[in-house]
């Protein structure tokens, strides 16, 4: 039964703001395997929790939206405004519903096509040898691509501006710039908006007709006679600008890095990309068939989780396990520690997609993997996101080894994302797919 005790955790809140501050994915491991699955922290009259068993996330995610709410600081809410992100409550439950649908498996694999064309135009200057900031062409390719997707346009010439303005409005919700970027912050903002307003403005006026999201926004918010403005229409759509781009982004790059170091691993998807697609340019039903590249992806999102953090603040009294955590308390979820605990993923810190067969998936509880989070507030963008990645990493694997100039490791920064640190330089070496394919009147990679 549930009783009013709180759960072990550290005696100095100072000490564990600065450990968190110097090295926060550490800290939080160290914290789970010196106090067990929940832990507490108070300072003044704030109490904190940290969890780390799969019950008790499934527990929190899965609470409905009447007794749990996501913890949005008050930046992110400037800059996403009401947008799906930011939203809570009833507003949340509604446009959840109007937006959801447009997200739907079968709809965004229309979107396959003009994935692979940014991804060939994109990649279509790469030359045999080249050194490229891995990182960086991940986020230019993942924001061309969603920029596409959501208005319907090529970004060619404005990339760098608008890719700017995005970058300083985002570090702007991280603790460590609020105080730093005040004025850059608000110009970059003003071009963003105007940015957006103009996209909204050309497609109330039909000046564009095209399959993209925006499109289906408005053509949703019509079909059920919601008149929103376009305020609410600019927040939904600079959220899913924001984020649906550099999350993909940062599964990219620690994907290409872990293929990197486990050659084997590349070895074996290589064969796979030939053996299936025989250079083709994949397509959405081309996917299922890929398993073992999935699987590399999954095994990437567990070492590298996009998302490490989510937290949640619940409305009245919850009980969770032996304790009951007070109203407005903070509980925290991890996916970075929960997807490195030894008790699920045996030797954690080594790369092994073979984790993902269908045999080892069943043995391991569901809630102890979760990189698009759960529940009424799990990821809408989590087709896409695997769809787009798959295209991604398929694409350019068919055509380049890429491979890292440096043996220093990268070091995973837990900012909103989490974004390596280090050199992230990698060299360019084209491969030719083995000539196992059959012939097909299928558009072939023109790179
Ligand atoms: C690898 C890529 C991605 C990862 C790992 C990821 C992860 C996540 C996670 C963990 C959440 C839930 C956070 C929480 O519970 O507090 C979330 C929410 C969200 N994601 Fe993603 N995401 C990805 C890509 C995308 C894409 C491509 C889009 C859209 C284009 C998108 C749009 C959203 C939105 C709108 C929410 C808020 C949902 C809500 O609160 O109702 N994400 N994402």
């Amino acid at each position: 039964m549930a009783d009013n005790k709180f759960p072990p955790g550290p005696r100095s809140a100072f000490g564990a703001f600065f450990s968190f501050h110097r090295d926060a994915l550490n800290f939080l491991s160290r914290l789970t395997r010196k106090y067990g699955d929940i832990v507490h922290l108070k300072t003044g009259s704030r109490h904190d929790y940290l969890i780390a068993h799969p019950d008790y996330v499934k527990a929190v995610l899965l609470a409905d939206e009447s007794e749990m709410r996501r913890s949005i600081h008050r930046a992110v809410r400037r800059l996403f405004g009401k947008g799906l992100l930011a939203s809570q409550e009833q507003l949340h439950v509604s446009q959840r519903r109007l937006i959801l649908p447009i997200f739907q498996k079968q709809r965004i694999a229309n979107y396959a096509a003009m994935i692979t064309d940014r991804i060939s135009r994109a990649t279509c200057q790469w030359r045999d040898g080249q050194v490229i900031d891995i990182a960086e062409e991940m986020t230019s390719l993942s924001l061309a691509v969603i920029v596409k997707i959501l208005f319907g346009v090529d970004i060619e010439e404005g990339a760098q501006s608008l890719r700017q303005d995005l970058g300083a409005v985002v570090a702007r919700t991280e603790w460590r710039n609020l105080f730093r970027t005040k004025k850059e912050f608000q110009a970059a903002r003003g071009r963003l908006d105007a940015f957006l307003h103009r996209m909204i403005q050309e497609h109330r006026s039909k000046q564009v007709d095209q399959p993209d999201l925006l499109s289906a926004l408005l053509q949703a918010n019509d079909s059920q006679g919601s008149s929103q403005g376009d305020e609410q229409i600019r927040d939904e759509a600079v959220t899913l600008l924001a984020a649906g781009h550099e999350t993909i982004a940062t599964s990219m790059a620690w994907t290409w890095y872990l293929l990197s170091r486990n050659p084997d691993v590349e070895r074996r998807m290589h064969q796979e990309l030939d053996t299936v697609l025989g250079g083709n340019t994949p397509t959405a039903e081309d996917l299922p068939r890929l398993t073992y590249t999935a699987m590399v992806i999954s095994e990437s999102m567990r070492l590298y989780p996009p998302v490490w953090s989510m937290t949640r603040r619940p409305i009245n009294d919850f009980p969770l396990g032996d304790y009951t955590i007070p109203a407005e308390s903070y509980i925290h979820i991890s996916p970075y520690v929960l997807h490195r605990d030894p008790r699920y993923f045996a030797e954690p810190e080594r790369f092994d997609p073979m984790r993902w067969t269908l045999e080892e998936y069943a043995k391991r509880p569901k809630f102890c993997y979760f990189p698009f989070g759960a529940g009424s507030r799990k990821c809408v963008g989590d087709n896409l996101a695997l769809m787009e990645g798959m295209l991604i990493l398929v694409m350019l694997a068919q055509r380049w080894t890429v491979r890292l100039v440096s043996t220093e490791p990268w070091i995973p920064q837990p900012l909103i994302t989490l974004r390596p640190k280090g050199n992230t330089s990698m060299k360019l070496d084209r491969r030719l797919p083995a000539e196992t394919g059959q012939p097909s009147g299928r558009e072939r990679i023109t790179v």
